[in-house]
């Protein structure tokens, strides 16, 4: 396929942090955009459906709006919407524009069965042509300098439609596209179908991301290679090495950097707890719960969170919890 040179791809590699509903919300954003690597973020999809959401939802999943769309450590941030009703998608989009979004990300890749049931995410697979619809009108109430963005799974229950979606979308007048390698039936098993996202690539103009089981820096090299894309989306990659792509940032500029020790994870764990116990309502289990969330992955990749975890396991409350962390950071300190 020959492009027209406002649409060739761009050679300066850029990495993209993964929505992750559940997963990656203002705190976890604000965290790994400090440790480094990322040009561009995605929040959590928000759900359309029939009502245009009013200003207090939109600055629940994107606080960021309130900080000129930059984490507090000035790293962009995109909403991503998730529908499928294409007028409803180009007034909410309208919505989130009119309080200050300057990129809106499209979700068609979510594989949630209350999403499909309602026709949103994966399910669109199926049709290009109500993808495509999608597209044009969410891209056509919108001013020209918005941003306007896709992500995609390979297809629902097989891959036939893969290129039809991607091409699509590239014709409702998306600017660039995230592949996560997989499809909807594949859930998250490995492996993910890199090779797949090359054929994406070759078969539209925009700029095209590549996602899907990048966990090491090894990994990206290989799925730049095999896909012949620039630029790549990390998502339990990074939660798992939340200094992932500051590693793969220095590689790109020529450097090299050693990975963070578990003394230097330990106080970007207190700030994680902090700045949820700041976000949650007097009471709440959501810092709690979200910090062993993050142990949980994070021990994969540092043993000594598996033990932290463990300390943790049955405690509840927020100060019993910072108990544990200070003592922690004392005794690191001591270490050192
Ligand atoms: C817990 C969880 C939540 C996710 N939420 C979203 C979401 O809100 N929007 C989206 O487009 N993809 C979502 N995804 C998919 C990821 O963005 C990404 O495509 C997928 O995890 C593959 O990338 P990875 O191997 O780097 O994690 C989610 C994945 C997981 C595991």
């Amino acid at each position: 396929m020959s492009c027209i040179i406002s649409q060739t791809k761009s050679t300066l590699p850029k990495l993209f942090l993964a929505p992750m509903q559940g997963l990656i919300d203002a705190p976890m954003r604000d965290l790994l955009t400090h440790i480094g690597g990322f040009d561009v973020c995605v929040t959590e999809f928000v759900r359309i459906t029939h009502t245009i959401h009013g200003r207090s939802i939109w600055l629940k999943y994107m606080p960021e709006l309130a900080n000129n769309n930059l984490t507090q450590a000035g790293t962009a941030v995109a909403v991503q919407i998730l529908g499928s009703d294409a007028e409803n998608m180009a007034l909410n989009a309208q919505k989130v524009v009119e309080l200050g979004a300057t990129h809106i990300d499209l979700n068609f890749g979510c594989p949630a069965p209350t999403v499909n049931q309602h026709q949103g995410g994966a399910v669109l697979l199926q049709y290009p042509d109500k993808i495509e619809q999608i597209v044009t009108k969410v891209r056509k109430s919108l001013p020209d300098k918005i941003m306007l963005s896709a992500k995609m799974r390979l297809g629902y229950e097989n891959k036939d439609l893969a290129l039809d979606c991607a091409q699509a979308i590239e014709q409702g007048g998306a600017e660039q596209l995230t592949v996560h390698a997989r499809t909807k039936i594949e859930g998250y098993r490995p492996p993910a179908h890199w090779e797949w996202i090359g054929r994406i690539n070759q078969a539209v103009c925009i700029p095209v991301i590549a996602n899907g089981d990048v966990f090491t820096l090894a990994d990206y090299q290989k799925i730049r290679a095999v896909s012949n894309c620039t630029d790549v989306m990390l998502g339990r990659g990074a939660i798992q090495c939340p200094d992932l792509a500051r590693q793969i940032a220095a590689y790109n500029h020529g450097q090299v950097i050693s990975a963070l020790s578990w003394q230097e994870i330990l106080p970007w764990i207190n700030d994680f707890f902090n700045s949820c116990c700041d976000k949650a309502a007097e009471g709440s289990a959501y810092p709690v719960s979200r910090l062993k969330q993050w142990l949980g992955m994070l021990k994969l990749n540092y043993p000594e969170a598996g033990k932290l975890f463990t300390q943790m396991r049955t405690l509840t409350a927020v100060n019993q919890i910072s108990q544990v962390l200070n003592q922690q950071l004392e005794e690191s300190q001591n270490i050192v």
